[in-house]
C-alpha cells in the first residue's frame, strides 16, 4: 500500500524538476543515494513530463506529485502516472477526485479546522503545511491530543537538523522536504551532491 511505502521511506523528497530529462536523472540521484521515492510538484512548465519519464522508466520509484491545487490536476498527474498527491492545504473538491480516481491524497493542514475537514473527507494521514511557520513538531503534538488518529507527514522547513524532532514523534509517519534535492543543484547538474545528501539523510532518517 502506498501510505506504508511513504511510512517505511520516511522521507519524501520534495522535487522541483522540468521535463523528463531532469526528471529522470533526479529520479536515478535519489536512487543511488538508497532513497526511491519522489514527490515531483506541479511548479514546472514540464512537470507533467517528468512524471511521466520517471513513472516510466524507473518503475521501482513511488512518483507522487505535488503542488497538487486543482481537479484537473489531479486529472492530469493521475494520467500521467502518479501513485499519490500531495496538496499544500484542505480543498475539498481536489480531495473527493483523488478519492474518486483511487489514489491516495496527503493534503496540507495548517489548523484544527483544517484536520476536521480532512477527518470528515475520510482521510487518516495528511501534510502539516508549512511545518516550521505552524509550530513545528509542537503544533504535531498539540494537534494529536484531540486528534489522536491521525498522521501527519510535516513539510516545509525539514532539513538534516531538525528532521528527527519531526520523525520521532508516533503521529509522524514521514517527513517532506526538498534540502537534498534544492532546485540550484538540479540546475547545475549535481546529481553527485544529490546522491550524497541523499544517502545522508536515508541515514539519519534510519529509525
Ligand atoms: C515545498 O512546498 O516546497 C515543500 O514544503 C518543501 O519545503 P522546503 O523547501 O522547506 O523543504
Amino acid at each position: 500500500m502506498v501510505l506504508d511505502r511513504i511510512a517505511a521511506a520516511r522521507i519524501v523528497p520534495v522535487v522541483v524538476v522540468d521535463g523528463a530529462d531532469e526528471g529522470a536523472r533526479l529520479a536515478d540521484a535519489l536512487v543511488a543515494g538508497g532513497l526511491p521515492i519522489a514527490e515531483i510538484t506541479l511548479r514546472m512548465p514540464r512537470a507533467l513530463d517528468a512524471i511521466k519519464a520517471v513513472v516510466a522508466e524507473q518503475p521501482d520509484v513511488l512518483v507522487g506529485a505535488g503542488t497538487v491545487t486543482s481537479v484537473a490536476q489531479v486529472d492530469q498527474v493521475v494520467e500521467a502516472g502518479a501513485s499519490f498527491l500531495v496538496s499544500p492545504g484542505t480543498f475539498e473538491p481536489v480531495i473527493r477526485r483523488a478519492q474518486e480516481l483511487g489514489v491516495p491524497i496527503l493534503p496540507g493542514v495548517a489548523t484544527a479546522s483544517d484536520v476536521m475537514r480532512a477527518l470528515d473527507l475520510g482521510l487518516e494521514v495528511v501534510k502539516l503545511f508549512p511545518a516550521s511557520v505552524v509550530g513545528g513538531p509542537a503544533a504535531i503534538k498539540a494537534l494529536s491530543a484531540p486528534f489522536p488518529g491521525l498522521r501527519f507527514m510535516p513539510t516545509g522547513g525539514v532539513n538534516a537538523a531538525n528532521l528527527h524532532d519531526y520523525l520521532d514523534l508516533p503521529a509522524v509517519i514521514a517527513a517532506g522536504g526538498s534540502w537534498m534535492v534544492e532546485r540550484p543543484l538540479v540546475t547545475a547538474g549535481d546529481w553527485a551532491e544529490i546522491t550524497r545528501r541523499t544517502a545522508e539523510a536515508v541515514a539519519l532518517a534510519a529509525p
